[in-house]
């Protein structure tokens, strides 16, 4: 229904594809999405090998993606080769330099993504042979540099990609969870939208029920970029980068205390662990877009993308008419 370069050239029916979301984009999710007729992404985040093998393997008669955090790949180089020998759809690398990854990904002919918050980075992929930018604002769900809005950082990078690289394609990543989203993204200059959070929330994703409920509850207020749970899980995150998550009371309590947490790291971690293992959300971390007050309900992935395309067709089709 809605065509863009992005649906020709990876044979897909919508300009979706679904965002690489640490552990929760995996095997079933992904595959959902692909059969949908969007692009599944296996999130492999902080995962292993084993995980991988078994995403790939639940996922199997789908072709799915792969998506990498750069600053974590090059602690562990070899889960490359790892994905590259599964013959993937794409490789998405996010935060960090993709230049160490980027020769191996064009040997192997597999096309490679790299997601973006600047136009710095944007600049950086062109200059490794980036196939589809995925420009990357601060409404987003999860990690980022949070220094962009997606509204002028997508079109200021297909320009960009007009100018320097124009058969590079471009995708729109932060808050985009519904048809008028989409076609904004369209609109802007995008060749469709990276999604994340909408599909967190969907049916075949492996979030905690707990944490699903109260995202499907929250507003858009109720989100904040912060750097609390990075430090209490202990995760090495570059400078510049936090995490957008639902405030709870562990963000009230740490949020710009975060000398005071590293300083009571010991004792706040154990209780940290507790929190996760009792599926307490007041404590543990749940990483969610801006876009978490239009996330209203937990269809199935295909009931989301479908939803999606036809607000996207409908808007669009109105505003060509409006133009004749
Ligand atoms: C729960 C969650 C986990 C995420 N984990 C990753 C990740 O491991 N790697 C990555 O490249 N992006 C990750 N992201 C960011 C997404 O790639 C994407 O930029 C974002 O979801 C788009 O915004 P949206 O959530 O508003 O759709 C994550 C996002 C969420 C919501």
């Amino acid at each position: 229904m809605i065509t863009t370069r992005f649906t020709s050239q990876f044979g897909l029916s919508v300009p979706i594809a679904l965002a690489p979301m640490a552990a929760f984009a995996d095997g079933r999710l992904a595959g959902a999405v692909s059969q949908a007729g969007g692009l599944g992404i296996l999130g492999a985040g902080y995962s292993d090998s084993d995980w991988l093998d078994t995403q790939f393997a639940i996922a199997a008669g789908t072709r799915v993606g792969v998506g990498f955090i750069a600053w974590k790949l090059a602690e562990r180089p070899e889960l490359l080769d790892l994905v590259l020998d599964h013959e993937p759809a794409a490789v998405v690398l996010s935060f960090g330099d993709p230049t160490p990854f980027a020769e191996r990904i064009h040997t192997a002919k597999v096309p490679l993504f790299v997601q973006v918050n600047d136009l710095d980075e944007a600049r950086r992929a062109i200059d490794v042979g980036v196939d589809v930018l995925v420009a990357q604002g601060g409404e987003a769900g999860g990690h980022g540099k949070g220094i962009r809005s997606t509204f002028t950082l997508v079109p200021e990078v297909a320009d960009l990609v007009a100018d320097q690289a124009p058969n590079t394609l471009v995708l729109a990543a932060g808050g985009v969870a519904d048809g008028r989203g989409l076609a904004a993204a369209l609109s802007l200059g995008a060749d469709g939208a990276l999604v994340g959070s909408r599909l967190w929330a969907a049916q075949e994703s492996p979030v905690n029920p707990a944490a699903r409920d109260r995202a499907l509850a929250a507003g858009s207020d109720d989100t904040v970029r912060s750097t609390v749970f990075d430090i209490v899980r202990g995760y090495p995150w570059p400078q510049g980068y936090g995490g957008r998550v639902l405030r709870n009371d562990f963000v009230r309590r740490w949020h710009g205390n975060e000398t005071a947490l590293q300083t009571n790291l010991v004792a706040t971690q154990s209780d940290y662990r507790a929190a996760v293992e009792a599926s307490d959300f007041d404590t543990a971390a749940v990483h969610i877009s801006e876009a978490v007050g239009i996330i209203r309900d937990n269809p199935t992935a295909a009931a989301v993308i479908e939803r999606m395309e036809l607000e996207a067709a409908a808007i669009l089709g109105r505003l060509s008419y409006a133009a004749q």
